[in-house]
């Protein structure tokens, strides 16, 4: 469930009929936390995952630091599981795919990786009875497995409500735990049919796990505390089918956390990265279905040349046109931009058009002159009608003779 659900949830759930959501008089603090995450990442040359990832939630993806943690990949092996976790969820969120992952030495596949490390957790739990790092850690592989339908996330969720069961006495997930923990399982439930018996064990496991969270809620409407609460919202925004509707104060969550966030409380960015979702209606789920921005576009540079016959002249200019385009496209972007320069005239052919005139000066059969046309330095073996230039290619149209 989204979390305008869940506002609509506590629409009718709580007395007054105030919506739980950022109310529009605070979204400046939002924001101000926004820019202050922003600020934080150009400053760093590794930015943190779970920083950029929370700032791709919120709408404001800064493409420069894709690189950066691009860069800090080749690092994976010494990485605990749950950074591995954090990378491939913070590389979705920019939709570079973590499966293929362009670094400088070569291409890797940080979800295999990580199918690895969470393999390593698991036996490390079958060996000794705690997985090798912590039970956090591991909720967070199995979302991120998740999120990228790794196969493996389903068995390692087995192991996880195992790792519950055998706990529950002994309180041994706090509410950081609790809720990693619920978002994890609540992603591996939305993938399974219903009335399987391991949708059974993880509909009974939610139930648990919720009523664990909810029972660290307090007068204040923090959950947990104050740093908690950021994934204890996200993990109840997507889980109210497991719990009763208007356990969750959660207007008055927000409002605490504003009155915090006003006092300064989430001043550090991992605080403030675990915040901002929830409060922009997001939750680390979002990551699967963020929609990806791609340009409809390609970029084409154009020169017109003409070294033959005087005035001679040389002009360029970049167009864009959409992709798949054929050249005519271009020449007529380039046309439209600036009608002096970039005029040109075509005649038909049986072959297609034909660019007989650019910039006033014809091709003429008794000077035995045409328009020649090149990506680079290149003759193209196609006609403009025809031939569909990519993304930054230099066409160049030449007043030739043959
Ligand atoms: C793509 O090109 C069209 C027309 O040239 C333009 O209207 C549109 O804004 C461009 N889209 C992007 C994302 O640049
Ligand atoms: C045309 O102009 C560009 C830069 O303005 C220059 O690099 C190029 O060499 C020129 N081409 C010719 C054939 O003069
Ligand atoms: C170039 O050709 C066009 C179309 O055939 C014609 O209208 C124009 O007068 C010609 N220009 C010159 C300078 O010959």
């Amino acid at each position: 469930m989204s979390l305008s659900a869940v506002v609509l949830l506590c629409m009718f759930g709580t007395v007054t009929s105030e919506a739980c959501a950022v109310p529009s008089a605070q979204q400046w603090l939002v924001t101000g936390l926004q820019t202050q995450l922003e600020n934080g990442v150009k400053q760093q040359s590794s930015p943190s995952p779970s920083v950029v990832m929370a700032l791709n939630l919120a709408g404001g993806r800064d493409s420069t630091a894709t690189k950066r943690l691009i860069q800090d990949i080749k690092g994976i092996k010494d990485m605990t599981s749950g950074k591995v976790a954090l990378y491939v969820l913070s590389l979705q969120s920019f939709c570079v795919d973590p499966k293929d992952v362009p670094t400088a030495g070569g291409r890797v596949n940080v979800v295999s990786a990580l199918e690895e490390k969470t393999n390593e957790e698991i036996k490390h739990y079958y060996d000794t009875g705690t997985p090798k790092t912590t039970n956090y850690q591991l909720a967070l592989d199995i979302l991120a497995l998740c999120v990228e339908k790794s196969p493996d996330a389903k068995n390692a969720a087995a192991t996880l409500i195992k790792i519950i069961k055998g706990c529950q006495s002994k309180g041994c997930f706090d509410v950081d735990t609790a809720a990693m923990v619920a978002l994890a399982l609540s992603c591996v439930h939305d993938g399974m049919s219903k009335g399987s018996k391991m949708e059974g064990a993880i509909t009974e496991t939610l139930r648990v796990i919720t009523a664990q969270i909810l029972d660290s809620q307090q007068e204040s409407g923090i959950i947990g505390n104050i740093y908690s609460t950021g994934l204890a919202m996200q993990a109840l925004s997507v889980t109210t089918e497991f719990y009763p509707a208007g356990a969750w104060k959660c207007t008055k969550t927000i409002d605490e956390v504003l009155r915090k966030m006003y006092e300064g409380a989430f001043t550090n960015p991992e605080a403030g990265s675990q915040i901002l979702p929830s409060l922009v209606g997001k939750t680390y789920l979002d990551v699967a279905t963020l929609n990806c921005f791609s340009d409809p576009n390609i970029t084409v540079h154009y020169t017109v040349i003409n070294q033959l016959i005087g005035p001679y002249f040389n002009y360029s200019i970049t167009v864009k046109v959409p992709k798949g385009s054929v050249l005519l496209a271009a020449l007529e972007a380039a046309q439209h931009v600036n009608p002096t320069i970039f005029s040109f005239q075509t005649e038909s052919t049986s072959w297609g058009p034909m660019v007989i005139s650019i910039h006033g000066v014809n091709g003429s059969s008794d000077d035995k002159t045409y328009w020649q046309f090149l990506s680079g330095e290149k003759p193209l073996d196609q006609g403009v009608g025809s031939y569909k230039p990519t993304d930054n290619e230099h066409i160049v149209a030449k007043f030739s003779t043959y």
